[in-house]
């Protein structure tokens, strides 16, 4: 017997994070993530995940400055990417601008070569987003922080409080989530000997799928789809469910309860300001469809997860949904770099087995 989307296998030890499916809790390096993203800023909690333990100032000034200098797209990828075809996805860009990177890197993984990585997929994504829009891509701007630099670099404004406070929230939660398909497929890379920068392609490639990181702007086409003039938010529900739909934002492999990031998310959302109607249309809606999921699939246990509410705080602090899937991977790169890391330190190559199923024909 396979063991279908290798569910209960346990393919690595860690010490980066755990996650606790059955009490809903999340832990970064021992720390609980939701107080993380209430206390600390996302470079303290990137250090966090990439050491082992939260830095001292002088290791926090350290880091901060290391990552500003990695801020700038280097020439080449600069040229390479206004050659690119503008019909793009962002995540397509982000690839072949990461392809390009780093001719030179080879195994095992460095911590500088995750700190470049991290530094600049912010540039990347607001240098593609102001291209196609026949702008000219900003320089990045030191005197601001990680969050506060990706949100000038996309809209040429000096961000709001309120959004920066919710971004980094968010980016804070969605680090690192233990051995989901993109961590792993960065690992199975990495477990060849292979690059870094080759690890985050096959990352990529896999949080494209709407099933992973493409969840977020399923949500939003959720919401629009369930108010309308003509039906009510209950009788769109159940046609969905009973067409055998999939309700993006609900529903989790490890989580068999409510997913603490989306909790935590809820909250935030509070605090985006002007979004009173947002959230309360948002909890609403959750309460229907966490009840006719109950009664459409009995016993799976699905509910509400860390999309649901991330799309509604990306579009709060008015992100379009083409962004909200690279702006995971503005934090997941984080978490990705660090798993690259922790097996190259103990490396085996992944080779599973198969179960032939076939017949022999000679
Ligand atoms: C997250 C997800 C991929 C987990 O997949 P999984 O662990 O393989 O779970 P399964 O797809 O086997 O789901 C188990 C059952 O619940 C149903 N189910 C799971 N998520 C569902 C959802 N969001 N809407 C409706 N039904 C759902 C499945 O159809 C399946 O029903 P069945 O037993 O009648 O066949 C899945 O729940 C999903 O597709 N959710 C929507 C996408 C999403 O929000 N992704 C972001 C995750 S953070």
């Amino acid at each position: 017997m396979h063991a279908k989307g290798l569910e209960g296998i346990v393919v690595a030890e860690t010490s980066i994070s755990d996650v606790d499916g059955k009490k809903g809790e999340l832990l970064y390096r021992g720390y609980d993530a939701g107080n993380l993203a209430q206390m600390q800023s996302f470079e303290e909690v990137a250090y966090l995940l990439l050491n082992g333990g939260l830095p001292n100032q002088s290791e926090l000034e350290a880091f901060i400055f290391a990552l500003k200098e990695k801020r700038t797209l280097p020439t080449e990828v600069q040229h390479l990417l206004r050659s690119l075809p503008k019909e793009l996805m962002i995540m397509d860009v982000l690839r072949s601008c990461i392809s390009s990177l780093n001719p030179k890197a080879t195994w095992p993984p460095t911590k500088e070569e995750a700190i470049q990585l991290i530094a600049l997929f912010p540039t990347i994504i607001a240098s593609w987003i102001r291209h196609s829009a026949g702008k000219v891509p900003l320089e990045p701007d030191h005197s601001l922080n990680h969050v506060q630099n990706y949100l000038y670099m996309m809209s040429g404004n000096q961000p709001e409080a309120a959004h920066v406070s919710a971004l980094t929230s968010y980016l804070i939660l969605t680090m690192e989530h233990g051995m989901n398909a993109s961590t792993f497929a960065a690992r199975v890379v990495s477990s060849t000997e292979s690059d870094l920068p080759s690890a985050i392609c096959g990352a990529l490639g896999t949080m494209k799928g709407p099933l992973h990181g493409g969840a977020p702007t399923g949500v939003l086409q959720l919401l629009s789809d369930v108010q309308s003039d003509t039906k009510s938010p209950e009788e769109i529900v159940r046609e969905k469910l009973q067409r055998g739909e999939k309700l993006m934002g609900f529903g989790h492999r490890v989580y068999k309860t409510t997913d603490p990031r989306a909790i935590a998310l809820r909250h935030v959302l509070k605090s985006t300001g002007g979004a009173d109607q947002v959230l309360s249309n948002a909890v609403d809606i959750e309460q229907l469809i966490t009840q006719l999921l109950a009664e459409y699939k009995p016993g799976r246990n699905l509910h509400v997860n860390v999309e649901y509410y991330a799309a509604a705080v990306m579009d709060a602090i008015a992100f379009k949904p083409d962004w909200f899937t690279p702006t995971f991977c503005v934090s997941r790169i984080v978490g990705w770099c660090t798993h690259v890391i922790e097996q190259s330190e103990d490396n085996r190559i992944f080779r599973p087995q198969q179960e032939y199923v076939g017949t022999r024909k000679n």
